[in-house]
Protein backbone atom coordinates (compact mmCIF):
# COMPACT_ATOMS: atom_id res chain seq x y z
CA UNK A 1 0.00 0.00 0.00
CA UNK A 2 1.13 3.46 -0.65
CA UNK A 3 0.68 4.46 3.36
CA UNK A 4 2.12 7.69 3.60
CA UNK A 5 2.76 7.20 7.23
CA UNK A 6 5.26 4.94 6.84
CA UNK A 7 7.28 6.08 3.72
CA UNK A 8 10.30 8.39 4.63
CA UNK A 9 11.62 8.31 1.34
CA UNK A 10 8.54 9.61 -0.70
CA UNK A 11 9.10 13.06 -0.92
CA UNK A 12 5.34 13.73 -1.28
CA UNK A 13 2.88 13.55 1.24
CA UNK A 14 -0.16 10.76 0.52
CA UNK A 15 0.28 10.11 -3.08
CA UNK A 16 2.97 9.07 -5.23
CA UNK A 17 2.61 12.38 -7.36
CA UNK A 18 5.64 13.32 -8.60
CA UNK A 19 6.00 17.41 -8.60
CA UNK A 20 5.75 18.56 -11.87
CA UNK A 21 8.42 19.61 -12.48
CA UNK A 22 9.55 15.65 -13.80
CA UNK A 23 7.82 14.49 -16.82
CA UNK A 24 7.00 11.25 -16.65
CA UNK A 25 9.04 8.27 -18.46
CA UNK A 26 6.93 7.93 -21.74
CA UNK A 27 6.49 4.02 -21.63
CA UNK A 28 8.11 1.49 -19.54
CA UNK A 29 6.88 -1.76 -21.42
CA UNK A 30 9.54 -3.92 -22.61
CA UNK A 31 11.68 -0.91 -22.04
CA UNK A 32 14.78 -2.12 -20.21
CA UNK A 33 16.51 -0.09 -17.30
CA UNK A 34 19.68 0.36 -16.69
CA UNK A 35 21.22 0.92 -13.51
CA UNK A 36 24.62 1.96 -12.95
CA UNK A 37 25.80 0.33 -8.96
CA UNK A 38 29.00 2.16 -8.25
CA UNK A 39 29.69 0.98 -4.49
CA UNK A 40 32.61 2.63 -3.32
CA UNK A 41 34.42 2.95 -0.89
CA UNK A 42 34.46 1.74 3.20
CA UNK A 43 30.74 0.41 4.21
CA UNK A 44 29.47 1.16 0.49
CA UNK A 45 29.84 -1.92 -0.68
CA UNK A 46 27.96 -3.62 2.45
CA UNK A 47 24.93 -1.40 2.21
CA UNK A 48 24.79 -1.66 -1.39
CA UNK A 49 24.91 -5.39 -1.73
CA UNK A 50 21.71 -5.30 0.78
CA UNK A 51 20.04 -2.84 -1.75
CA UNK A 52 20.52 -4.98 -4.80
CA UNK A 53 19.28 -7.92 -2.87
CA UNK A 54 16.35 -6.03 -2.04
CA UNK A 55 16.03 -4.75 -5.71
CA UNK A 56 16.74 -8.26 -7.31
CA UNK A 57 14.06 -9.59 -4.72
CA UNK A 58 11.34 -7.71 -7.23
CA UNK A 59 11.89 -9.41 -9.84
CA UNK A 60 11.85 -6.57 -12.34
CA UNK A 61 13.56 -8.78 -15.74
CA UNK A 62 13.49 -5.31 -16.71
CA UNK A 63 16.30 -4.17 -14.73
CA UNK A 64 19.69 -4.12 -15.42
CA UNK A 65 22.75 -3.99 -13.26
CA UNK A 66 26.19 -2.99 -14.03
CA UNK A 67 28.81 -2.39 -11.45
CA UNK A 68 31.59 0.44 -11.77
CA UNK A 69 34.86 1.48 -9.66
CA UNK A 70 34.47 4.67 -8.04
CA UNK A 71 35.99 6.38 -5.42
CA UNK A 72 38.95 5.10 -3.61
CA UNK A 73 38.77 2.15 -4.85
CA UNK A 74 38.93 3.11 -8.47
CA UNK A 75 42.00 5.49 -7.42
CA UNK A 76 43.61 2.07 -6.34
CA UNK A 77 42.65 0.48 -9.22
CA UNK A 78 43.45 2.78 -12.12
CA UNK A 79 45.27 5.54 -10.49
CA UNK A 80 41.62 8.20 -10.83
CA UNK A 81 38.63 8.21 -8.58
CA UNK A 82 36.40 8.34 -11.30
CA UNK A 83 37.97 6.87 -14.16
CA UNK A 84 36.48 7.53 -17.41
CA UNK A 85 34.92 4.24 -17.83
CA UNK A 86 33.02 4.70 -14.86
CA UNK A 87 31.64 8.06 -16.28
CA UNK A 88 30.75 6.49 -19.27
CA UNK A 89 28.62 3.83 -17.43
CA UNK A 90 27.14 6.83 -15.36
CA UNK A 91 26.20 8.48 -18.21
CA UNK A 92 24.84 5.44 -20.26
CA UNK A 93 22.71 4.52 -17.41
CA UNK A 94 19.12 5.64 -16.87
CA UNK A 95 19.82 5.43 -13.24
CA UNK A 96 23.22 5.03 -10.53
CA UNK A 97 22.76 3.85 -7.22
CA UNK A 98 25.71 5.09 -5.31
CA UNK A 99 27.31 3.89 -1.99
CA UNK A 100 29.72 5.80 -0.42
CA UNK A 101 33.18 7.44 -1.07
CA UNK A 102 35.86 8.39 1.34
CA UNK A 103 38.82 6.02 2.32
CA UNK A 104 41.82 7.47 5.02
CA UNK A 105 44.44 6.03 2.65
CA UNK A 106 43.71 8.65 0.12
CA UNK A 107 43.62 12.03 2.77
CA UNK A 108 47.25 13.13 1.16
CA UNK A 109 46.99 12.56 -2.40
CA UNK A 110 46.32 16.36 -4.64
CA UNK A 111 42.48 17.15 -4.12
CA UNK A 112 41.90 16.27 -7.41
CA UNK A 113 42.97 12.53 -7.05
CA UNK A 114 40.69 12.27 -3.96
CA UNK A 115 37.79 9.62 -3.92
CA UNK A 116 35.25 12.81 -2.64
CA UNK A 117 36.25 13.76 -6.08
CA UNK A 118 34.52 11.17 -7.83
CA UNK A 119 30.66 12.02 -6.26
CA UNK A 120 31.37 16.11 -7.14
CA UNK A 121 32.36 15.24 -10.45
CA UNK A 122 29.44 12.46 -11.15
CA UNK A 123 27.26 15.82 -9.66
CA UNK A 124 28.63 17.89 -12.10
CA UNK A 125 29.20 15.71 -14.93
CA UNK A 126 25.50 14.42 -15.28
CA UNK A 127 24.22 18.21 -14.18
CA UNK A 128 22.53 16.77 -10.76
CA UNK A 129 21.89 20.02 -9.39
CA UNK A 130 18.51 19.18 -7.02
CA UNK A 131 19.74 17.04 -4.00
CA UNK A 132 16.36 15.73 -2.58
CA UNK A 133 16.82 14.72 1.07
CA UNK A 134 13.75 13.59 3.25
CA UNK A 135 14.01 13.46 6.72
CA UNK A 136 10.97 11.71 8.63
CA UNK A 137 11.18 9.89 11.79
CA UNK A 138 10.16 5.91 11.97
CA UNK A 139 7.78 5.75 14.78
CA UNK A 140 9.25 3.01 16.11
CA UNK A 141 13.05 4.85 15.80
CA UNK A 142 11.48 7.56 18.50
CA UNK A 143 14.00 6.83 20.68
CA UNK A 144 16.76 6.37 18.24
CA UNK A 145 16.53 10.61 17.73
CA UNK A 146 18.75 12.27 19.48
CA UNK A 147 15.91 14.47 20.59
CA UNK A 148 13.24 13.93 23.08
CA UNK A 149 10.84 11.77 20.85
CA UNK A 150 7.71 14.15 21.27
CA UNK A 151 9.59 16.52 19.48
CA UNK A 152 11.57 14.30 16.91
CA UNK A 153 7.94 12.28 15.85
CA UNK A 154 7.15 16.05 14.41
CA UNK A 155 9.97 15.69 11.92
CA UNK A 156 8.87 15.42 8.33
CA UNK A 157 10.49 17.66 6.09
CA UNK A 158 12.76 17.39 2.89
CA UNK A 159 15.68 19.62 2.35
CA UNK A 160 16.16 20.58 -1.52
CA UNK A 161 19.96 21.17 -1.54
CA UNK A 162 21.40 22.95 -4.91
CA UNK A 163 24.24 20.69 -5.69
CA UNK A 164 25.89 22.02 -8.92
CA UNK A 165 27.59 25.42 -7.40
CA UNK A 166 28.76 27.41 -4.16
CA UNK A 167 31.59 27.21 -2.52
CA UNK A 168 32.23 23.67 -3.31
CA UNK A 169 32.94 24.44 -7.06
CA UNK A 170 34.27 27.63 -6.67
CA UNK A 171 37.91 28.63 -7.63
CA UNK A 172 40.01 27.32 -4.52
CA UNK A 173 43.75 27.33 -3.98
CA UNK A 174 46.56 27.98 -2.11
CA UNK A 175 48.54 31.63 -1.64
CA UNK A 176 50.55 33.14 0.46
CA UNK A 177 49.11 36.86 2.15
CA UNK A 178 51.99 39.72 2.03
CA UNK A 179 53.11 39.03 5.45
CA UNK A 180 54.27 35.49 4.41
CA UNK A 181 51.66 33.37 5.79
CA UNK A 182 49.96 30.78 4.29
CA UNK A 183 46.49 30.57 3.49
CA UNK A 184 43.79 28.83 1.81
CA UNK A 185 40.53 29.71 -0.43
CA UNK A 186 37.59 28.91 -1.87
CA UNK A 187 35.24 31.04 -3.49
CA UNK A 188 31.25 31.13 -2.85
CA UNK A 189 29.37 32.42 -5.74
CA UNK A 190 25.88 31.55 -7.51
CA UNK A 191 23.66 32.99 -10.41
CA UNK A 192 20.68 34.00 -10.65
CA UNK A 193 19.86 30.89 -13.22
CA UNK A 194 21.46 28.37 -11.32
CA UNK A 195 19.23 29.75 -7.91
CA UNK A 196 16.37 29.91 -10.05
CA UNK A 197 16.19 26.34 -11.08
CA UNK A 198 16.56 25.27 -7.59
CA UNK A 199 14.07 27.42 -6.50
CA UNK A 200 11.14 25.69 -8.92
CA UNK A 201 12.27 22.77 -7.49
CA UNK A 202 11.73 23.55 -4.02
CA UNK A 203 8.34 25.45 -4.70
CA UNK A 204 6.80 22.52 -6.92
CA UNK A 205 8.23 20.28 -4.22
CA UNK A 206 6.18 22.20 -1.64
CA UNK A 207 3.31 21.95 -3.94
CA UNK A 208 3.31 18.33 -3.55
CA UNK A 209 3.28 18.25 0.22
CA UNK A 210 2.24 20.91 2.94
CA UNK A 211 2.76 24.30 0.90
CA UNK A 212 5.41 25.73 2.49
CA UNK A 213 8.78 26.68 1.92
CA UNK A 214 11.54 28.11 3.81
CA UNK A 215 14.49 29.17 1.89
CA UNK A 216 17.80 29.37 4.28
CA UNK A 217 20.86 31.61 3.61
CA UNK A 218 23.05 33.54 5.67
CA UNK A 219 22.01 37.01 3.62
CA UNK A 220 22.66 39.25 6.75
CA UNK A 221 26.24 38.46 5.62
CA UNK A 222 27.33 37.02 2.09
CA UNK A 223 26.43 38.56 -1.17
CA UNK A 224 25.83 35.10 -2.35
CA UNK A 225 22.95 34.67 -0.13
CA UNK A 226 21.34 38.76 -1.01
CA UNK A 227 21.31 37.27 -4.11
CA UNK A 228 19.74 33.85 -3.55
CA UNK A 229 17.10 35.90 -1.40
CA UNK A 230 16.02 38.08 -4.17
CA UNK A 231 15.62 34.92 -6.78
CA UNK A 232 13.79 33.25 -4.62
CA UNK A 233 11.23 35.98 -4.02
CA UNK A 234 11.20 36.77 -7.81
CA UNK A 235 10.43 32.91 -8.37
CA UNK A 236 7.57 33.13 -5.76
CA UNK A 237 5.51 35.19 -7.81
CA UNK A 238 5.40 31.99 -10.04
CA UNK A 239 4.01 30.49 -6.90
CA UNK A 240 1.41 32.57 -5.42
CA UNK A 241 0.12 29.27 -3.82
CA UNK A 242 2.88 28.52 -1.95
CA UNK A 243 3.74 30.31 1.57
CA UNK A 244 7.33 31.03 1.79
CA UNK A 245 9.56 32.43 4.42
CA UNK A 246 13.36 32.87 4.63
CA UNK A 247 15.27 32.13 7.85
CA UNK A 248 19.29 32.38 8.54
CA UNK A 249 21.10 29.22 8.87
CA UNK A 250 22.46 29.63 11.79
CA UNK A 251 19.34 30.25 13.10
CA UNK A 252 17.51 27.31 10.70
CA UNK A 253 20.45 25.09 12.78
CA UNK A 254 18.88 25.89 15.77
CA UNK A 255 14.99 25.53 14.65
CA UNK A 256 15.42 22.14 13.33
CA UNK A 257 16.77 20.68 16.62
CA UNK A 258 14.07 23.15 18.89
CA UNK A 259 10.96 22.83 16.61
CA UNK A 260 11.50 20.46 13.92
CA UNK A 261 7.91 20.33 13.05
CA UNK A 262 7.69 24.08 11.96
CA UNK A 263 9.34 22.64 8.42
CA UNK A 264 7.71 21.57 5.16
CA UNK A 265 10.20 21.73 2.41
CA UNK A 266 13.61 23.17 3.06
CA UNK A 267 15.89 25.14 0.26
CA UNK A 268 19.08 25.68 0.43
CA UNK A 269 22.91 25.82 -1.41
CA UNK A 270 25.32 23.53 -1.14
CA UNK A 271 26.95 23.68 1.78
CA UNK A 272 24.17 25.15 3.73
CA UNK A 273 22.58 21.97 2.87
CA UNK A 274 25.19 19.51 3.35
CA UNK A 275 25.57 20.62 6.98
CA UNK A 276 21.88 20.60 7.49
CA UNK A 277 20.52 17.27 5.98
CA UNK A 278 23.46 15.79 8.51
CA UNK A 279 21.76 17.26 11.45
CA UNK A 280 18.02 16.74 10.10
CA UNK A 281 19.24 12.59 9.60
CA UNK A 282 20.32 12.51 12.93
CA UNK A 283 17.18 14.10 14.64
CA UNK A 284 15.39 11.92 12.42
CA UNK A 285 16.78 8.92 13.87
CA UNK A 286 20.18 7.81 13.06
CA UNK A 287 22.41 8.92 9.89
CA UNK A 288 21.45 5.04 8.92
CA UNK A 289 18.54 6.09 7.92
CA UNK A 290 18.64 8.70 5.42
CA UNK A 291 18.15 8.31 1.84
CA UNK A 292 18.67 10.76 -1.28
CA UNK A 293 18.30 11.74 -4.58
CA UNK A 294 20.35 14.01 -6.93
CA UNK A 295 18.22 14.61 -9.85
CA UNK A 296 19.13 16.53 -13.27
CA UNK A 297 16.09 18.60 -14.70
CA UNK A 298 14.78 14.91 -16.74
CA UNK A 299 14.39 11.71 -15.62
CA UNK A 300 18.34 11.02 -14.72
CA UNK A 301 19.07 10.46 -11.14
CA UNK A 302 22.01 9.30 -8.73
CA UNK A 303 20.27 7.88 -5.44
CA UNK A 304 22.61 7.11 -2.52
CA UNK A 305 22.71 7.21 1.37
CA UNK A 306 23.33 10.49 2.81
CA UNK A 307 25.85 8.66 5.44
CA UNK A 308 29.77 8.74 4.16
CA UNK A 309 31.94 5.67 3.79
CA UNK A 310 32.46 4.95 7.57
CA UNK A 311 35.96 3.59 7.49
CA UNK A 312 36.14 2.91 11.22
CA UNK A 313 33.46 0.32 10.74
CA UNK A 314 33.58 -0.82 7.03
CA UNK A 315 34.15 -4.74 6.29
CA UNK A 316 32.48 -5.43 9.94
CA UNK A 317 28.99 -5.47 9.34
CA UNK A 318 28.02 -2.92 11.79
CA UNK A 319 26.31 -0.57 9.03
CA UNK A 320 22.76 0.03 8.59
CA UNK A 321 21.57 -0.80 4.76
CA UNK A 322 18.48 0.70 5.16
CA UNK A 323 19.27 4.23 4.31
CA UNK A 324 20.64 2.53 0.92
CA UNK A 325 17.60 0.51 0.72
CA UNK A 326 15.18 3.76 0.82
CA UNK A 327 17.73 5.07 -1.52
CA UNK A 328 17.33 2.51 -4.09
CA UNK A 329 13.10 3.24 -3.21
CA UNK A 330 13.56 6.96 -4.40
CA UNK A 331 15.23 5.78 -7.13
CA UNK A 332 12.60 3.49 -8.31
CA UNK A 333 10.13 5.99 -7.53
CA UNK A 334 11.98 9.38 -9.70
CA UNK A 335 13.84 7.68 -12.05
CA UNK A 336 12.33 4.58 -13.08
CA UNK A 337 8.59 5.04 -12.54
CA UNK A 338 7.91 2.10 -10.69
CA UNK A 339 6.22 4.02 -7.81
CA UNK A 340 4.45 1.17 -6.82
CA UNK A 341 7.63 -0.80 -5.77
CA UNK A 342 8.81 1.99 -4.44
CA UNK A 343 6.47 1.69 -2.19
CA UNK A 344 7.11 -1.65 -1.48
CA UNK A 345 10.26 -1.60 -0.27
CA UNK A 346 9.37 1.41 2.19
CA UNK A 347 6.46 -0.81 3.45
CA UNK A 348 9.03 -3.93 3.78
CA UNK A 349 11.67 -1.20 5.89
CA UNK A 350 8.95 -0.33 8.25
CA UNK A 351 7.60 -3.55 8.74
CA UNK A 352 11.02 -4.42 9.22
CA UNK A 353 11.90 -2.05 11.83
CA UNK A 354 8.18 -2.66 13.57
CA UNK A 355 9.23 -5.85 14.06
CA UNK A 356 12.81 -5.03 16.13
CA UNK A 357 14.96 -5.28 13.47
CA UNK A 358 18.04 -2.38 14.37
CA UNK A 359 21.54 -2.37 13.59
CA UNK A 360 24.12 -0.95 16.15
CA UNK A 361 23.40 2.94 15.13
CA UNK A 362 19.26 1.88 16.17
CA UNK A 363 21.17 1.03 19.63
CA UNK A 364 20.55 -3.01 18.29
CA UNK A 365 23.24 -5.48 17.43
CA UNK A 366 22.26 -7.02 13.89
CA UNK A 367 24.59 -6.83 11.23
CA UNK A 368 23.97 -5.55 7.60
CA UNK A 369 23.31 -8.78 6.36
CA UNK A 370 20.68 -9.49 8.98
CA UNK A 371 19.20 -6.44 8.38
CA UNK A 372 18.78 -7.10 4.65
CA UNK A 373 17.32 -10.52 5.63
CA UNK A 374 14.99 -8.62 7.62
CA UNK A 375 13.49 -6.40 4.96
CA UNK A 376 13.59 -9.20 2.16
CA UNK A 377 11.46 -11.23 4.94
CA UNK A 378 8.84 -8.83 5.09
CA UNK A 379 9.24 -7.89 1.06
C1 LIG B 1 27.30 14.46 1.10
C2 LIG B 1 28.76 14.29 1.41
C3 LIG B 1 29.60 14.87 0.26
C4 LIG B 1 29.29 16.35 0.18
C5 LIG B 1 31.11 14.62 0.36
C6 LIG B 1 31.43 13.15 0.44
C7 LIG B 1 31.86 15.24 -0.78
O1 LIG B 1 29.06 14.88 2.63
O2 LIG B 1 26.85 13.93 0.07
O3 LIG B 1 26.60 15.08 1.89
O4 LIG B 1 29.92 17.17 0.88
O5 LIG B 1 28.40 16.71 -0.58
MG1 LIG C 1 27.37 15.54 3.70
Amino acid sequence: SSHAGASSCSVEKGSCLIGAFKPLRAAIGEEKMHVAILAGDGVGPEVVAEARRVLEALHLPQMQFEDGLVGGAAYKASGHPLPEETLQLARRADAILFGAVGDPDCDNLERHLRPEQAILGLRSALKLFANLRPAKLFPELADASALRPEIAKEIDLVIIRELNGDVYFGEKGFRTTADGYRQGYDVMSYDEQEVRRIARVGFETARARDGRLCSVDKANVLETSQLWRDVVIETAKDYPDISLSHMYVDNAAMQLVRNPGQFDVIVTGNLFGDILSDQASMCAGSIGMLPSASLDDGKKGLYEPIHGSAPDIAGQGKANPLATMLSAAMMLRYSLDLPEHADKIEAAVAAALADGARSPDLGGSMTTAQMGDAVLGKL
